[in-house]
């Protein structure tokens, strides 16, 4: 443990709170309550984490009021998102909360004005952020290592049989698993999402009742393109959960797949020689030195934050052009037409 002296309050005890146990007891943060509507599930985490001391309630106003802890971590569904972060956030506690942000833009817009209103910290965790290859792509992208970007691509390929809340959603791939390809383009290419053309599908033999699978072109604010073809309902040869990602330079090219360190390659410098392929050359990429994933990653950015006041890079206002990616492309899907994307 580093000993750190926060406390917070966690709210939802579901799947997603086992991955979120260990690396708050790692940093030496108190979970002062658990708050969920289920008291039987809270109990049960508490025990299987030894959470010492950690009270269950399904009452946050009330144990907001009695712990008085440095921070809120919303882990509750995303139609309980709106309410239980700007319940902590008007009672005066900053929150890092579960992606997606809310279960629709105007929701998602009124958290937003929660923290303004309240002088409080919202973040997000998008926990795919915190890889350290992700880090190396963007920084290559960032230093012009394959020149100025023209396009990337995301496929994300998966046969998921989760059995669960997602089986019955409208649009679980856009609205459960694609925030996070879409926040990844964003992180990428440093540019903002301008407008979006989106199909979305239910493929034959498909176990959901929503549509699983989608195409989506996104035109980025620099002039580049994001073009993201993924599907939650597709048997066999998967791809990474991070989706397998080609981007593109005018001076190379970027792959990062397979979970795997990014590779690519570059033009030859000061090569000019008349050919139908121009001479290139595998780029030399540093790996990058070990860091804390996924929602340790996220935990780390809330607690440097409560440190030193450094404003987290999926703080709220952020996150919302990552969140309004998906609810344009769901609508563009819906309306099949082209749709700009407004945070
Ligand atoms: N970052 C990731 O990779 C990742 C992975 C899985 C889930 N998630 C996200 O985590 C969140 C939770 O997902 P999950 O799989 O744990 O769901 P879950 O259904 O397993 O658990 C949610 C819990 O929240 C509780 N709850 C709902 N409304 C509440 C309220 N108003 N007050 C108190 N408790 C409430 C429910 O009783 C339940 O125990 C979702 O937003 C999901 O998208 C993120």
């Amino acid at each position: 443990m580093s000993g750190s002296s926060f406390s917070c309050v966690v709210v939802g005890a579901g799947g997603i709170s086992g991955a979120w146990f260990p690396p708050l007891r790692a940093e030496g943060v108190r979970v002062a309550a658990l708050v969920d509507l289920r008291p039987e599930v809270a109990a049960a985490q508490v025990g299987k984490f030894n959470l010492e001391g950690c009270e269950v309630t399904t009452d946050l106003a009330a144990a907001l009021k009695k712990h008085h802890p440095d921070f809120v971590v919303d882990l509750t569904v995303p139609e309980a998102h709106g309410a239980v972060t700007c319940a902590a956030l008007k009672a005066g506690f900053h929150v890092i909360g579960e992606k997606p942000m809310a279960a629709d833009m105007a929701t998602a817009r009124r958290m937003v004005r929660a923290a303004e209103k309240n002088g409080r910290m919202y973040m997000v965790s998008q926990s795919r952020r915190w890889e350290a290859r992700h880090m190396l792509l963007r920084q290559a992208v960032a230093a012009g290592r394959i020149g100025k970007l023209t396009a990337l691509n995301c496929d994300f390929y998966i046969g998921a049989h989760f059995g669960g809340f997602r089986d019955a959603m409208p649009s679980p791939l856009l609205l459960d698993m694609a925030i996070h390809h879409f926040d990844l383009a964003r992180l990428f290419s440093g540019a903002a999402p301008a407008a979006v053309y989106a199909h979305e599908f239910n493929p034959h033999g498909s176990w959901y009742k929503g549509a699983p699978a989608a195409s989506c072109i996104f035109e980025m604010n620099d002039g580049s393109v994001f073009t993201y073809r993924g599907s939650w309902c597709a048997e066999g040869c998967h791809t990474s959960w991070n989706g397998d990602w080609r981007v593109i330079g005018d001076r190379g090219t970027l792959l990062c797949e397979k979970d795997q360190l990014p590779r690519g390659q570059e033009l030859v410098p000061g090569d000019n020689t008349p050919s139908f392929h121009r001479k290139m050359q595998d780029l030399e990429l540093t790996p990058p030195p070990e860091m804390k994933t996924g929602m340790h990653g996220a935990l780390l950015e809330m607690l440097e934050f409560l440190r030193t006041g450094k404003t987290p890079q999926t703080e709220c206002h952020d996150n919302l052009h990552s969140l309004a990616m998906v609810f344009a492309a769901i609508a563009s899907a819906k309306k099949r037409r082209r749709l700009v994307v407004n945070a």
